[in-house]
């Protein structure tokens, strides 16, 4: 059957957002709140594929609604600052003023790069970042638009997040109308973060995105399936809601390969059905749990690999005698990967993985 619901790629916007609608609820006050408020500076923090991208999207979409001027998420990278002026620039031309040498020769100058040359050809002094952004959102302000920056994938160390951010707190010590949502994994603000950006985003309001619930997806699937005409047992929608183990780009894969699954008549049988769950368990490893240990240590992987030899949870005691390490430097690296989203505490002295199918993608590398 042709898949006309799942959406089981990155920055897809779901035909229907399951479990997030306290978020959203939660973010609409919020940018409703005075400016200034502690509200207006998010941040969203989550896992791979669990739907951070989609959230910022969504929440454009509400403040675009409520009048907002709205940049589209823009990536965390060297370029950051004149994307965002662009995008503004872009987004609210027709309350811009046009008095300040933006325009060059008909076409946009590149601002904030130093490429602001009137039509004489005379150079202007270079403008800041924080200058421009500023001016830009006192225009749109004035003309009774708020301005909501949304920026993705928030990394270590960059400079133009601290840009941003020293910008960001001008413009509040001004008095603009404007409201600003960050994103990125959990590790983003554990590590080696500049002073300044790690100070401000450990005061902004944080939503640590949770796993799906069980019964959300599981009511979510009876829907979609029922609405393609799909036949599937009660049973098997509960186990195929298991398995997505509360991700939803895991859900989205397990719900896109059930509908390549069945025929024409909507089913399929039990071995159609069980290759359907192993191909998403495939992508998810693929896409998910390489991505995750990448960037993480040697010993971070060597703490993880002695996990892994456990079948549920794993008692530090264990792992300890397994890698045979002091029980200081376990301490250490537990932290390390707890603060990382990759591992989560299960009780006093016992840890679990907290990314699906990590278990059996590292028993396959050591193998
Ligand atoms: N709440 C949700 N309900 C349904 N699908 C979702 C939800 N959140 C994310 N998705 C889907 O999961 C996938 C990953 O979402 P994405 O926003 O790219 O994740 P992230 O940015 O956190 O890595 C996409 O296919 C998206 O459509
Ligand atoms: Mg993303």
């Amino acid at each position: 059957m042709r898949d006309t619901v799942f959406v089981p790629s990155f920055g897809n916007r779901p035909s229907v957002l399951v479990g997030r609608s306290e978020i959203l609820v939660g973010f609409e006050e919020s940018i409703q709140s005075f400016p200034g408020s502690r509200e207006r500076a998010l941040l969203i923090l989550g896992q791979r594929g669990y739907g951070k991208t989609v959230l910022l999207l969504e929440f454009a979409e509400i403040a675009k609604r409520k009048g907002f001027i709205v940049t589209s998420p823009t990536v965390v990278s060297k370029d950051m600052p004149s994307r965002i002026l662009e995008k503004l620039s872009a987004e609210g031309e027709r309350y811009i003023t046009k008095a300040r040498p933006r325009i060059t020769g008909g076409s946009i100058s590149i601002l904030g790069s130093g490429a602001g040359i009137d039509l004489q050809g005379l150079e202007q002094p270079r403008k800041s970042f924080a200058w421009e952004l500023s001016s830009m959102c006192g225009d749109l302000n004035r003309s009774g638009k708020p301005v909501l920056i949304l920026i993705d994938e928030v990394q270590a160390n960059h400079d133009s997040l601290r840009q941003l951010i020293v910008a960001y707190q001008e413009m509040v010590g001004e008095g603009r109308d404007v409201a600003i949502v960050f994103a990125g994994l959990p590790a983003a603000i554990s590590s080696v973060l500049n002073d300044h950006v790690l100070t401000f985003l450990n005061r902004a309001a944080k939503i640590v995105l949770p796993k799906l619930r069980f019964g959300d997806v599981e009511l979510y699937y009876r829907r979609a399936f029922s609405g393609l005409g799909i036949y599937l047992s009660d049973e098997a929608i509960g186990t195929a809601a298991g398995e997505a183990q509360g991700s939803p780009y895991l859900m989205q894969l397990i719900g896109h390969y059930l509908v390549m699954a069945a025929d024409e008549d909507g089913r399929m049988d039990d071995s159609l059905y069980a290759a359907a769950l192993e191909r998403a368990r495939e992508d998810f490893i693929n896409d998910i749990c390489q991505t995750t240990i990448a960037p993480l240590s040697e010993k971070d992987v060597d703490f993880l690999g002695a996990m892994a030899q456990d079948e549920d949870f794993s008692e530090m005691s264990g792992i300890i005698s397994r890698l045979n390490w002091t029980d200081s430097a376990a301490q250490t690296y537990k932290r390390r990967l707890i603060r990382a989203g990759v591992i989560e505490q299960k009780r006093r002295g016992a840890v679990q993985f907290a990314v699906p199918y990590l278990r059996d993608y590292l028993k396959r590398q050591i193998i």
